[in-house]
């Protein structure tokens, strides 16, 4: 494992100012067992890249149960446009049950979003995260404070286990969100209709808002909470670094 690690090092520094696609390619090249995570947002660049390095290339989303109907749909759209096998994870219905049961449909107002998230995402990324090798990511360097080291590849740091160390590739770690809407006109790469009503960052529709002119991407979501620490635990290994 430790000699894993030791190549993991050695690529994030060899692959620091790679392409996103060049970063792909060394992921699919390296792990069978990989697949892309999609949110159903810009991250899209990432399918649109791997498609064409690998038609047959695993993606899968997390439906929280609370998403957009935007985004419903559009997930729909991209897995019919790049004819991909789009795997979408549920959360536990009991868990989510007893969550709304003792604390209503809207309990993050109140408590904070990191119970729902834990039920809703967390737990089914980790049970998929236990059956792959590495995953890849949309993170981003410039979406927020808490990513501003994000490397292009690490031992991730939330979910690895002594057992099981899991790669995570951040391809887009060094691109500008300038960048990556570059490439989604340029490629035509079909994007999530509410990008086109103010929307910049795309998560769950109860936790998500549009935004103003010149506010920060990541400002519409959670925007009750304090903006130092917004990271719902698919990526909390992020803010011990931060
Ligand atoms: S979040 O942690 O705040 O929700 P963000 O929306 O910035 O994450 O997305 C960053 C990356 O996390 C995405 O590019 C994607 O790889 C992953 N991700 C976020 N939400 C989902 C989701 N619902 N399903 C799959 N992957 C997701
Ligand atoms: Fe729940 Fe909001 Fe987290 Fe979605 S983003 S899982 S609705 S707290």
């Amino acid at each position: 494992m430790s000699q894993q690690n030791d190549s993991v090092a050695q690529w994030a520094e060899k692959y620091a100012t790679s392409t996103p696609q060049d970063i792909l390619k060394l992921a699919l090249q390296e792990y069978n067992n990989i697949a892309i995570s999609f949110s159903g947002a810009e991250d899209v660049v990432l399918v649109d890249m791997a498609v064409k390095l690998n038609p047959s290339v695993k993606v899968f989303s997390l439906d929280t149960g609370r998403l957009h109907a935007e985004t419903y749909k559009y997930l729909e759209e991209v897995r019919l446009h790049y004819n991909i096998e789009l795997e979408v994870l549920f959360p536990q219905s009991q868990a989510v049950e007893t969550l709304v049961r003792e604390h209503g449909l809207y309990s993050f107002y109140n408590d904070g979003h990191q119970a729902c998230c834990g039920v809703r995402k967390v737990e089914p990324l980790r049970r998929k995260l236990n059956t792959i090798d590495a995953w890849i990511t949309g993170q981003r360097r410039d979406q927020s404070p808490t990513r501003s080291n994000v490397p292009v590849v690490q031992v991730d740091p939330a979910f690895s286990t002594p057992d099981h160390s899991l790669i995570k590739f951040n391809p887009l770690a060094e691109w500008s969100s300038e960048q990556v809407w570059a490439y989604i006109r340029e490629n035509n790469v079909p994007y999530n209709a509410l990008h086109a009503k103010g929307f910049t960052s795309i998560g769950c529709e109860p936790c998500t808002r549009a935004v103003l002119p010149n506010q920060h991407e990541r400002e519409g979501r959670w925007w009750w909470e304090n903006s130092a620490s917004k990271e719902c635990g698919l990526h909390s290994g992020n803010l011990a670094k931060a």
